[in-house]
């Protein structure tokens, strides 16, 4: 469920009409509502009020702005970062280090640093020399780091390949059958306490079953460390439950019915648990606004050009991803088109073949289901400024990410010396 709806004929975000902000901000620009991102927090949590005590750690990844994590932090969640920029800005919006979960295969050690200097509540380490560099950062600052293994749990999660993250050979976690070694050997490293074990298998997960095998195995492998003598305390679930992107489709599981399967498969486990949800929480709280430029003649069907850009909306052209567009006036007409944007590739398309609301220039249209990973892997490609940000709360909106002028983009170059040389 969102707060997007029409009223009085044209689409609004809470009680604020979308067109107001285009007017006002331009466009493109995305919009998040936050009455939807606080209802997913509180669904999220609901869902989980069967477990002891879990740890609600937003996916930084999915919208790092500044606005949004603000908002997490007065709800008291935490964080999962996976980079010391992430960090930063997951503290600097107020979250509580201690609920921060570092991620990720490629930490560096001034990144590693920088965590253990925030005091961050687990390192979730993916592969043993990593474990071996943290050790040193650790014991070289005199600290001690809290960790698990993300261990690869081998389960293909049946998301789109470029976003499964638990098969045998993705780059992802310490393979299952090394993790015991894995954790004999961290044990035996300074500066390092081993507290849990970590699993992440995927994102915009449609089915549970995958899941529920990860889980499944983790909770062997559990077994078999305890046994070992490993203190595990705690076990990181990761994150990925899918949101509805297309109408016409199934939806994915509920939030309740993913926290019921994970109530089952942990009972008796005995630690505490970590999730890391994203796309869950802030999916659907955000909206993509553009504006039609021209409508141009196709072959089969007319091509709506808008102002928004693979630049700014990456996931059709990356993932083949579906957004829903609607007008943001609509007619009641509807009409078969492509939507395209102006950048110059023919990966630059929104739509193919796609029966929506008909649009002409001029009108606006609100990209749906775009506050996950939108804004946030928006780039400057085609010399576009980075897209702007507002967010709504009832009828009060505010820019949160001003937009950026062109001259600041082409000011960040340097000439070498010697073309500058010629050009004196
Ligand atoms: N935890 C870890 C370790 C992750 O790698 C991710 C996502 C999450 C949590 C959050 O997953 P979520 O709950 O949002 O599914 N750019 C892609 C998605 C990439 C996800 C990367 N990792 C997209 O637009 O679909």
């Amino acid at each position: 469920m969102d707060h997007f709806s029409l009223r009085d004929g044209g689409l609004h975000a809470e009680d604020v009409d979308l067109t107001a902000i285009a007017d006002a901000v331009g466009t493109p620009v995305y919009v998040y509502s936050t009455a939807t991102i606080e209802r997913h927090v509180r669904v999220f949590r609901d869902a989980l009020a069967a477990l002891r005590d879990p740890w609600v750690c937003f996916a930084v990844k999915a919208n790092p702005n500044r606005a949004v994590l603000a908002t997490m932090a007065a709800m008291g969640l935490g964080a999962d970062v996976v980079s010391g920029g992430e960090l930063l800005r997951a503290v600097g919006a107020g979250i509580d280090p201690t609920r921060i979960i570092f991620s990720g295969v490629g930490k560096t050690a001034e990144e590693m640093a920088l965590g253990l200097a925030h005091g961050i509540g687990q390192f979730n380490i993916e592969s043993e020399p990593e474990a071996e560099m943290l050790s040193q950062v650790a014991a070289a600052a005199g600290r001690v780091a809290p960790i698990a293994f993300r261990v690869n749990p081998a389960v293909d999660a049946g998301t789109h390949g470029k976003i499964s993250t638990g098969r045998a050979d993705d780059k992802f976690g310490v393979a299952y059958d090394r993790a015991e070694a894995a954790y004999a050997r961290a044990a035996e490293l300074p500066g390092l306490h081993v507290q849990g074990i970590a699993v992440h298998i995927g994102s915009q997960l449609t089915d549970l079953a995958p899941s529920r095998a990860a889980f499944a195995r983790i909770g062997t492998l559990l077994g078999a460390l305890r046994e070992r003598g490993h203190a595990i305390a705690t076990v990181d679930l990761g994150g990925g439950l899918g949101v509805p992107y297309n109408p016409a489709l199934p939806a994915p599981p509920s939030p309740a019915a993913y926290g019921a399967m994970v109530a089952e498969v942990t009972a008796g486990w005995d630690v505490r648990l970590a999730f890391e949800p994203g796309r869950v929480i802030v999916g659907n709280a955000g909206v993509l606004l553009a504006r039609v430029i021209r409508v141009k003649e196709g072959v089969a069907h007319p091509f709506i050009v808008v102002d928004a850009g693979m630049n700014d909306l990456l996931r059709p052209s990356l993932y083949e991803a579906w957004h829903d567009i609607r007008a943001v006036r609509p007619t009641g007409a509807r009409a078969t088109a492509h939507v395209v944007g102006p950048i110059c590739e023919t990966g630059d398309t929104f739509a193919r073949d796609r029966e929506m609301d008909r649009v002409a220039a001029g009108d606006l249209v609100a990209f749906m289901t775009a506050g996950a990973y939108g804004a946030t892997m928006a780039s400057t490609y085609n010399s576009r400024a980075l897209t702007p940000e507002v967010m709504v709360r009832g009828s009060d909106w505010a820019v949160v990410r001003a937009r950026e002028p062109l001259e600041a983009l082409l000011a960040a170059d340097r000439l070498p010396p010697w073309i500058e040389g010629e050009q004196a």
